[in-house]
C-alpha cells in the first residue's frame, strides 16, 4: 500500500442547483411533500466546488433550467470517455428533457454527442474504472444500454445487479477510487455481483450500509483526495487507512432528492 496516493487533476461539469426541489417521486428517498431550502442547497453545492477548485480541478458549469429539478444531478447526462460523449435517456419522463439541456452544452464546447437508444442514466449507472465500465441495471439502466456503451466505446462493460432500491444507481454503492481500487457497499448487490466485485477488486475498500445511507459512497476521487460526506465517518477512516485523503463536504440537502456529490459531478475525461 502506498504512503501517498497520486491526485491527477479532473475535468468537471456541474449545474447549479438554482431551480432545485422535490416535485416528484422516482426513488426512495424522494417525497413531493418535502421542503428543500435552495439557499442552503446553493450554499453547499458552492462549497463543493470550491473544494474541487481549491485541490486543482477544473469546473464548467451548465446554465440550470426552469422546471428541471433535478438538473442539478450534472452525473446523468452522460458518460465521457476519451473526450467522446455518450449521452442519457432518462427512464423517468420528468428528467427527459435534461439530456436536450446536457447535450446543447457539450456541444458548445466542442464535443460531439451520441444519443443512447436504451434507457441510461450516464455515470449514474454507467462507470469508467480504468480497464472497463462498470455498469449497474435493476432499478433505471437497462442491460440493452449496457451492451449499446460497450459498443459505443469498444470497452468492457462488466455488468452488475442492484438489489436494494436505496441504491438505486450504481454510483449510490460504488466508486472509484483509482484506475485499480473501488469502495462498494455489497449489499446493494446480487449475489453474483457481489462474486465478480470480489473477483476483480480483492483489494477493494468495503463500506457498511451506515456508510452507504449517508451516500458515503457517491463520492468523488481523484486518486489522492476523496471528496467524501461527512457522515460517512467508518468509510472516512478506512479510505485513511488505505493512504487516501478524504475531504468532507456536505451535501445533506440533495439526500432529500437522493443525491450527493457524485451525482453533482459529471467527469469529462479527455
Ligand atoms: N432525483 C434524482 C433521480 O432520482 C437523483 C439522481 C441522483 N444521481 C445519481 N447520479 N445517482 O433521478
Amino acid at each position: 500500500m502506498p504512503d501517498s496516493r497520486v491526485p491527477r487533476p479532473r475535468r468537471f461539469l456541474v449545474c447549479e442547483p438554482r431551480h432545485f426541489a422535490v416535485q416528484y417521486a422516482i426513488n426512495p428517498w424522494m417525497n413531493p411533500d418535502t421542503r428543500v431550502d435552495v439557499d442552503l442547497a446553493q450554499e453547499q453545492w458552492r462549497s463543493l466546488i470550491s473544494a474541487y477548485r481549491a485541490h486543482g480541478h477544473t469546473v464548467d458549469t451548465v446554465e440550470p433550467v426552469a422546471g428541471l429539478p433535478d438538473m442539478v444531478f450534472a452525473a446523468n447526462s452522460a458518460v465521457v470517455v476519451d473526450g467522446r460523449v455518450f449521452g442519457s435517456s432518462f427512464h423517468a419522463p420528468e428528467r427527459r428533457p435534461e439530456s436536450t439541456a446536457y447535450e446543447t452544452w457539450f456541444k458548445s464546447a466542442g464535443f460531439d454527442v451520441y444519443r443512447p437508444e436504451s434507457v441510461c442514466e450516464g455515470e449514474g449507472d454507467l462507470v469508467p474504472a480504468g480497464r472497463w465500465i462498470l455498469a449497474g441495471t435493476g432499478f433505471r439502466t437497462t442491460r440493452e444500454a449496457h451492451h449499446e456503451v460497450q459498443e459505443y466505446f469498444g470497452v468492457p462493460v462488466i455488468g452488475l445487479t442492484l438489489t436494494d432500491p436505496y441504491f438505486y444507481h450504481l454510483d449510490t454503492a460504488l466508486f472509484v477510487l483509482d484506475e485499480s481500487n473501488i469502495a462498494y457497499y455489497p449489499g446493494a448487490f446480487s449475489p453474483g455481483s457481489r462474486e465478480v466485485l470480489a473477483r476483480l477488486y480483492p483489494d477493494a475498500v468495503v463500506a457498511t450500509r451506515e456508510d452507504a445511507m449517508t451516500f458515503g459512497l457517491n463520492s468523488v476521487s481523484d486518486g489522492h483526495h476523496v471528496f467524501i460526506d461527512p457522515g460517512a465517518t467508518a468509510l472516512a477512516a478506512e479510505l485513511t487507512r488505505h493512504g487516501y485523503l478524504p475531504v468532507p463536504v456536505d451535501l445533506s440537502e440533495f439526500r432529500k432528492a437522493g443525491g450527493g456529490i457524485k451525482c453533482c459531478t459529471q467527469e469529462i475525461r479527455s
